[in-house]
């Protein structure tokens, strides 16, 4: 069965915008329908919904993120599942000062820590779709927003961060 899913998967690729690095699943897998099957191989796309700042500081590779995370449609998707592509991800610094981020293709955004010089913590976190918004309520200091937007949720996260 698993065999003959990676196969529609392949035949597939071109029609659902997926490419090498990613594959077609069903939507009980992944709501988006797109996976990244790119293992470690890097990529702004990569590893959505993964902790991109611990990973990146323990191997001593890819960049320094200040702030990164993925933007899904559900609460509770699992790690490698592609999330909501163009949605607005608005970081406000302790004086106030705002950063608008984008969603790319798989969800992924991020401000590397060398463009972060003006931004001050703690922050507050906020993302906008059209008219919409979801806030969160409490202000961070930690910028790896998916080490507590996990699938089921750590350190107080109801689990992933949402579209409004
Ligand atoms: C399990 C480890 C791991 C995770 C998790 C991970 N990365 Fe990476 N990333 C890497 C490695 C390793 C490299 C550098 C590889 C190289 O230089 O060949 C990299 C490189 C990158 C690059 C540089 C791309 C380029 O073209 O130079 C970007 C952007 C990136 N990662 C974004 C992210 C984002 C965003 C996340 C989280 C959603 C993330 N990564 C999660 C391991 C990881
Ligand atoms: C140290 C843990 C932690 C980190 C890091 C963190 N959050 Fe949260 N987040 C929470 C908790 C706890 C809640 C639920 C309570 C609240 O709203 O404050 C939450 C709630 C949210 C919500 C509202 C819930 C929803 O429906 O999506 C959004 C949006 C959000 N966080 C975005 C972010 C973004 C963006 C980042 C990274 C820039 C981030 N969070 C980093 C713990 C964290």
């Amino acid at each position: 069965m698993q065999v003959w899913v990676g196969l529609m998967a392949a035949a597939t690729l071109s029609a659902c915008g997926t490419d090498a690095q990613s594959t077609t699943v069903s939507p009980s897998v992944c709501k988006s329908e797109i996976q990244w099957t790119g293992g470690d191989e890097k990529s702004p796309l990569m590893h959505p919904g993964k902790d991109c700042v611990a990973c990146h500081a323990e191997r001593g590779e890819g960049p320094e993120f200040a702030i990164a995370g993925t933007v899904y449609p559900d609460m509770h998707e699992a790690d490698d599942c592609y999330g909501e592509a163009g949605v607005k991800v608005v970081i406000t610094g302790s004086d106030g000062k705002e950063f608008t981020l984008t969603a790319n293709a798989s969800g992924n955004f991020f401000m590397e820590k060398k463009d972060s010089a003006s931004l001050k913590l703690p922050y507050t976190a906020k993302v906008v779709s059209g008219n919409k918004e979801n806030a969160m309520g409490t202000a961070q200091v930690a910028g790896s927003c998916n080490s507590c937007h996990t699938k089921a949720g750590t350190g107080g996260a109801p689990g992933r961060i949402t579209v409004p």
